[in-house]
């Protein structure tokens, strides 16, 4: 059967091949024009004039359109507050202000420059410390508060305080914010975008044109990576898009390059996070004490609850019965930041793994031991610092696997016979975790709609608001859908994402694209199942059934489900033994004018958060996981290599192994890279210099840990989410945070005092580190 099997990728073959079509893969039809944004030379300040007369006369250039060509040139998922096209107020340096339209991109690129801007400059915020300074907020959250944590902190016998730093990230998905817009009659439009919301691309589309909701389908088949920067920032490219299918009445075709994309869209947000923490002797923590601050960049975007889930993630695995938590989003002249894979929970709980490392040094301890005594317990100790309880905790037992698993013991002492004998290198260990909370944190986008269609041959093609991002989510329906009926994998096929089909959808973000949509195409599934059973039920029972009569209609009190098993392209009755073929019973269904198609629609229940008082079940459950990784550092140059990374996670029954392995490994080694080599470098004037893979170094296979084991551990626990399985996207991003301990580890050999980095952990940032130990 399906569920728990290694289904291949439904696009493994098409990515190898070349057959994936992504959106600059479609053909170009007829009158098509190409569409190229042009941004502002200026971070902050008024545009007060745009010429341009000599781009347009520029040979192959079309036409040129701004902000008062739209019908509507405002958006924002939470506020909307961000110009589709710069009007006035510049928010961030080359922040799109003009499209260009043309009939080949080297006209356009040779146009670009003779675009003329006039601005009136105005000096621009481009440090967090700067938006603290100026009091310059986008957003200040409803602080968690548990326990009294002044009275903790002032019994504490010991007490650290400090700042956190850890910078911004871009996504570097493989296809950059892509979007075709063809017009169609009546004013309508067909949006192809890549993006991971395709129904707000709709809404924000049809805004900006002045067109109502049902004048727009947006299509999605699959993106070239998504990580949360096509959540929501794909929709005002799709609108510049559609802006030029709507005046020139021909289909437009906008295609970011590599830099532009870079320059235009927001990132991982950066963080500077300030704490106190009490503890004991033992290093069992009595109280945290912390104010977040999140750089938001110029507009609101999906600040504020990126900003929220880092408050709900500063516990990391670690049980705080004191705690004050403040949270502030900062408004600064730089591209919007958005989602990026974690959504804010990385940027909190590293906080405390990092607060660890520097109360182990304070202390002499080993930090695991620390993290041992302050692990979330099973029966006790097991209440977050927002009141949400843990169910079947699995994080005791997941460190102490591990720590047995990868040798941690033996380890260590190595390493301090290594750090001990002046090789000019040391060495760091460090175990992390992960306890990733599953659920939007927004309650109303925890619903999902599935349209499962059953043909006449028996094959299937299924439709939800999962976007194909390359993160399986559609082989992870085709199996649900295929278990649901007993018929093969390659029965099903999941169709492309598309409003017409779909309608309000959620975005595929939150890790939470399998949980919502599956659950949603299982729902389906078994609608049809049971009509499909009481066919089958009538047909043993010999109720007549020819040109006369059909078949009764379904009478559920009468209907036994459980009698049925589907299994193996049959339909077997349990209590008689006999069965028949699902083609045959599908065909017998047609024929007795039975529907063999389903719509479902699917909540996730039990989610409650009182926002006044920041407490309740924001989550539906969470997922586990922890890793050790052992680092070398060249105390010389900075320069160091992960020598070897252990993971051990908990995703409940997987609904594909293989492709969750995937998932781990691919989140884990994104995660390292923030940490440790992508740095985002901005010059004086705002403008994003890291702006192409030659300054902005990703992970290649070679940084990757030179020894690397997954694991997982067995959990059925898991009744909460559909087939018991765990969401897999996000939570093991988080775990890529244990190079960076694991390097602040090494440094406690070296210096005396607790060493003081910020994220990324570059080998500049290191050797500046290991030069004050001289
Ligand atoms: N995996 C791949 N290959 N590409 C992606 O863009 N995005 C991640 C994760 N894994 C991503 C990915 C992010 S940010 C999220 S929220 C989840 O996938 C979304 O998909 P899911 O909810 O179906 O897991
Ligand atoms: N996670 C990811 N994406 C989101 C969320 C969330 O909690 N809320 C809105 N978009
Ligand atoms: Mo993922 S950051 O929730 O798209």
């Amino acid at each position: 059967m399906s569920i728990g099997q290694n289904i291949p990728h439904d696009s493994s073959r098409g990515h190898v091949t070349g057959g994936s079509v992504f959106i600059d893969d479609r053909g170009f039809t007829q009158k098509e024009v190409l569409v190229l944004p042009v941004g502002v030379p200026a971070a902050a300040g008024n545009l007060k004039k745009i010429d341009i007369e000599s781009a347009l006369k520029a040979p192959g250039v079309l036409a040129a359109f701004t902000a008062k060509d739209l019908h509507h040139n405002m958006w924002g998922t939470i506020i909307p507050e961000q110009p589709i096209l710069v009007d006035q107020k510049i928010g961030y340096y080359d922040e799109p202000a003009v499209i260009l339209v043309g009939t080949s991109m080297d006209a356009l690129l040779r146009a670009k420059p003779l675009v003329k801007f006039e601005i009136e400059k105005a000096p621009a915020i481009l440090t967090i410390d700067e938006a603290i300074q100026k009091k310059n907020f986008i957003y200040k959250a409803n602080a968690f508060v548990c326990g009294a944590v002044d009275e903790a902190l002032q019994k504490a016998p010991h007490r650290l305080s400090g700042a956190f730093e850890c910078g911004g990230q871009e996504h570097f998905y493989m296809e950059s914010q892509a979007c075709i817009a063809y017009p169609l009659e009546d004013g309508q439009m067909e949006i192809h975008s890549s993006s991971q919301h395709p129904s707000e691309t709709q809404h924000v589309v049809a805004e900006a044109l002045g067109l109502q909701l049902h004048e727009v389908v947006c299509i999605v088949k699959r993106m070239g990576g998504g990580f949360g920067g096509k959540e929501s920032q794909a929709a005002p490219f799709a609108a510049m898009a559609a802006l030029v299918a709507q005046k020139m009445q021909r289909p437009a075709r906008l295609c970011l390059s590599k830099d532009d994309d870079m320059m235009m869209t927001g990132k991982r947000h950066p963080f500077k996070n300030f704490y106190e923490i009490g503890f004991d002797n033992d290093g069992r923590i009595l109280g945290l004490k912390a104010q977040l601050y999140a750089d938001g960049g110029a507009y609101a975007d999906l600040s504020s609850s990126i900003l929220d889930r880092a408050m709900f993630h500063i516990d990391s695995a670690y049980y705080l019965p004191n705690a004050h938590i403040e949270g502030y989003v900062c408004r600064t002249n730089i591209h919007s930041n958005t989602a990026f894979r974690g959504f804010g929970g990385p940027q909190g709980s590293m906080t405390i793994e990092s607060i660890i490392e520097d109360m182990a040094k304070h202390l002499n301890m080993d930090a695991l031991k620390i993290r041992e005594i302050n692990c979330y317990g099973k029966e006790k100790n097991n209440v977050t610092h927002y009141g949400q309880k843990l169910d079947h905790n699995p994080l005791p037992d997941l460190f102490a696997r591990l720590k047995s698993d990868a040798d941690y013991v033996k380890r260590r002492e190595e390493i301090e016979k290594f750090n001990a004998s002046q090789t000019g290198k040391i060495r760091g260990l460090s175990m992390t975790a992960t306890k990733f909370g599953i659920a939007f944190t927004a309650r109303f986008l925890n619903q999902g709609n599935a349209l499962v269609n059953v043909h006449k041959d028996g094959t299937v093609q299924v439709s939800t608001g999962a976007t194909e991002m390359g993160q399986g989510v559609n082989t992870k329906i085709q199996q649900i859908v295929a278990h649901a009926f007993g018929i093969p994998a390659p029965d099903v096929k999941v169709m492309a994402t598309s409003t017409e089909k779909n309608h309000n959808t959620s975005p595929t973000a939150a890790s939470s694209g399998s949980d919502i949509n599956g659950s949603a195409a299982l729902k389906g599934s078994v609608e049809i199942k049971k009509r499909l059973a009481w066919l089958y039920q009538n047909i043993l029972a010999e109720t007549p059934m020819n040109d006369i009569a059909e078949c009764p209609h379904l009478d559920e009190s009468k209907l036994r489900l459980e009698d049925f098993d589907f299994n193996n392209r049959q339909v077997k009755h349990l209590p008689s033994g006999k069965s028949i073929e699902w083609q045959d019973l599908v065909k017998r269904a047609y024929l007795n004018r039975m529907s063999l198609g389903e719509y479902a629609h699917f909540k996730t229940e039990g989610l409650g958060f009182d926002k006044a008082r920041s407490m309740g079940t924001p989550f539906n459950y969470f997922t586990n996981g922890v890793a050790v990784s052992e680092v070398q550092i060249d105390t010389w140059t900075g320069e160091y290599k992960v020598l070897r990374t252990d993971i051990l996670m908990d995703l409940g029954r997987p609904l594909n192994p293989g492709i969750d392995r995937g998932q781990v490994t691919g989140a884990f080694v994104q995660g390292m890279g923030w940490v440790t080599s992508e740095k985002l470098f901005y010059n004086k004037d705002g403008k994003l210099l890291s702006h192409s893979p030659t300054t902005y170094k990703i992970p290649n296979i070679q940084d990757t840990p030179r020894i690397f084991n997954v694991d997982f551990i067995e959990n059925h626990e898991n009744r909460q989410n559909v087939h018991r399985s765990k969401a897999v996207g996000e939570p093991p991003f988080l775990l890529g945070i244990s190079v960076w301990t694991a390097l602040k580890d090494a440094l406690k050999y070296k210096g005396t005092a607790i060493p003081n980095i910020k994220s990324p952990a570059t080998p500049e940032e290191l050797l500046m580190e290991l030069a004050r130990y001289e």
